[in-house]
């Protein structure tokens, strides 16, 4: 048996046209599955989707803003249209827009934030769960952070979404566990994408931040879509409810 393979099998990754959701979907698609790729932009989805076609791959293309529930919607219902089934449920696509103390945060912040990073990542499993207890086999992959982990001042809203998709993995591995499905989260340290930009761009934050980092770097997209692969296929079947730390070892360092 090869552990590590989904020939067969079919992934949606949402924000999978950059970054970690970009190397997620290429990793899912070299170890065999066929995959759906996803974000806000048309143009870069169809981009995305094309060069995945270029090298060998299957792929589509579906637009979607998670935030929105008709396009959820729309991305579960043009899968199972063109291929019947959804086998892996990658959940990366997430929001930031507020730096700042919750002090100072406005309601419509927290909705927006709590909307697209948790409530949407609820919306997609329950439109992919039935159709995965059917055959009795499933995998969600949500893509938490360490800022779930641990308090922050200035990314307080970030960290309570974080937190909360850890949670919402936790919780769907108990709903589902005994129909097959496995949930899991992943939580990256700080992996150099455009998302993050602002945490490493200043050199003396980023030399303050590698100086915690067991490591002695920033991590690279890759290096979380081996996990992804992982919690995908055979090689994750008796993992659930766990939420995987990958931060090159920030979050192991004592207090000096
Ligand atoms: N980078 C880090 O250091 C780090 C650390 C821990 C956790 N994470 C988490 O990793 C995930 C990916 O982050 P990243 O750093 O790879 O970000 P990124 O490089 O900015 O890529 C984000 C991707 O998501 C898409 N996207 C953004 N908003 C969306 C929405 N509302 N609906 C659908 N797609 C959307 C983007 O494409 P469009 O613009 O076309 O929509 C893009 O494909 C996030 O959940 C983030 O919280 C990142």
């Amino acid at each position: 048996m090869k552990l590590f393979s989904l020939a067969g099998k079919v992934a949606i990754v949402t924000g999978s046209t950059r970054g970690i959701g970009r190397a997620i979907v290429e990793q899912l698609a070299l170890a065999g599955a066929k995959v759906v790729v996803s974000s806000r932009k048309t143009e870069a989805c169809e981009t995305t989707r094309s060069e995945l076609v270029a090298a060998g791959h299957e792929a589509i293309a579906v637009p979607c803003n998670v935030g929105y529930k008709d396009q959820c919607e729309t991305l579960v219902r043009t899968t199972l249209q063109t291929w019947g089934r959804v086998d892996v449920l990658v959940l990366n696509a997430a929001i930031n827009p507020y730096f700042g103390p919750m002090q100072d945060m406005g309601d419509e912040v927290f909705d927006k934030m709590i909307g697209t990073n948790v409530k949407a990542q609820l919306w997609l499993c329950k439109l992919v769960c039935p159709q995965m207890a059917e055959r009795g086999e499933g995998s969600i992959i949500i893509i938490s952070s360490i800022a779930g982990l641990r308090g922050n001042s200035k990314q307080g809203m970030y960290g309570l979404c974080k937190a909360a998709d850890i949670q919402l993995a936790r919780n769907l591995a108990l709903e589902w566990g005994d129909k097959g499905i496995r949930a899991n989260a992943i939580s990256p340290g700080l992996v150099r994408t455009d998302f993050a930009k602002v945490l490493y761009e200043d050199p003396e934050r980023l030399k303050r931040r590698l100086s915690a980092i067991a490591l002695g770097r920033l991590g690279e997209p890759n290096d979380i879509a081996g996990l992804a692969v992982c919690l995908a296929s055979d090689a994750g079947r008796y993992i659930t409810g766990q939420n995987l730390v990958a931060d090159g070892g920030e979050t192991i360092r004592e207090n000096l």
